[in-house]
């Protein structure tokens, strides 16, 4: 299959970029830095400045990842439009692109968060959940509107509600690790928000099914089948690191310093892949212990 990429030099676009690359795909990467796209995604890929530079013949499927990180930097209202003009803007003109262009691909997996929610509190959520009003749930929300306007041109839509990547070498997992390892490790607030994750291998292999799978559209919740409270992750982190985590991270400290952003880490999503499941999708890694134990293994060589 051509798959075009947004977002092919990030985390999830890395791994995605290895692994259809092994099974034959030819891919190319729109990046702000073309000239890095071989060394960082391969060396078959081709990366492209602008979608018009895209010239393959025929287009099979787009998917869609490129946003500016989330919880790198509080949400001024500086940021907050690069996170919005990093996803939405970019979303809206790669429909406009692709309604330009004469020959459709079959499919557009574009991103999402399960930040879509907002903060879930004890809810189970379910693709059918409604979205949250913060700024978070407002951006995953219009995000996936503008790719929904693909839908119209006769392309499928899948829509990828990813949880916490759990990655070897990046990803949040990365920004805990110096403190866990020194032990200062520990829950943030109460430790009762749930946490929904999912490991990088199961993502790669969750979007190549969403390729795959012709009757898949709309949204999928991207996260293990079994989502923790922050204090289990905490735990089975430090116990994966042989580290006490005895510390906690106190609320008021983190709203005074991050603002908007600490409903992030304070609150929590409860999200279950009931879309995936239904479609027949298999977990790899269901639980964290096997998944931390990964991903940290990995983390050694
Ligand atoms: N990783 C997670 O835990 C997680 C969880 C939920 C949702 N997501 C979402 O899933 C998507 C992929 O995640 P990821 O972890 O692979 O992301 P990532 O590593 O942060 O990479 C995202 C890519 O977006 C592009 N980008 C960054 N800033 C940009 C900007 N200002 N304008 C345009 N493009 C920009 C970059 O590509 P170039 O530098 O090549 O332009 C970058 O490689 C992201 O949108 C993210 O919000 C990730």
């Amino acid at each position: 299959m051509h798959i075009l990429l947004t977002g092919g030099t990030g985390l999830i676009g890395k791994a995605l970029c290895r692994y259809w690359t092994t099974q034959g795909h030819q891919l190319a990467v729109l990046s702000r830095t073309p000239q890095r796209v071989k060394e960082l995604c391969g060396p078959q890929v081709q990366g492209i400045a602008r979608l018009e530079e895209w010239t393959g013949e025929s287009l099979d499927a787009v998917v869609n990842l490129a946003g500016a990180p989330i919880a790198e930097r509080p949400w001024t209202q500086k940021r907050r439009t690069l996170l919005w003009d990093s996803r939405v803007t970019l979303t809206e003109r790669l429909v406009e692109w692709l309604a330009s262009r004469e020959q459709k691909p079959a499919v557009l997996i574009s991103g999402s968060a399960i930040g879509f929610y907002g903060d879930g509190g004890e809810r189970e959520l379910q693709e059918d959940a409604q979205s949250g009003n913060d700024f978070g749930s407002q951006l995953c929300a219009a995000w996936e509107a503008a790719a929904r306007h693909a839908e119209p041109l006769g392309i499928r839509v899948a829509l990828v509600r990813t949880g916490l990547v759990l990655a070897p070498g990046g990803g949040f997992l990365q920004k805990l690790l110096p403190a866990y390892r020194l032990g200062l490790g520990g829950r943030i607030g109460s430790g009762q928000q749930w946490m929904s994750w999912v490991h990088l291998d199961d993502q790669v292999a969750l979007i190549d099914f969403l390729l795959n799978h012709p009757a898949a559209s709309g949204p999928y919740n991207a996260c293990a089948p079994q989502p923790v409270r922050n204090a289990e992750f905490s735990q089975a982190l430090g116990q994966a690191l042989h580290r006490p985590t005895i510390l906690a991270v106190p609320a008021p400290l983190l709203k005074l310093t991050l603002g908007e952003l600490s409903t992030l880490l304070l609150g929590g999503q409860k999200a279950l892949p009931a879309h995936l499941q239904e479609a027949g999708f298999t977990f790899r890694y269901p639980e964290l212990p096997a998944a931390l134990a990964s991903v940290l293994g990995e983390n050694r060589h």
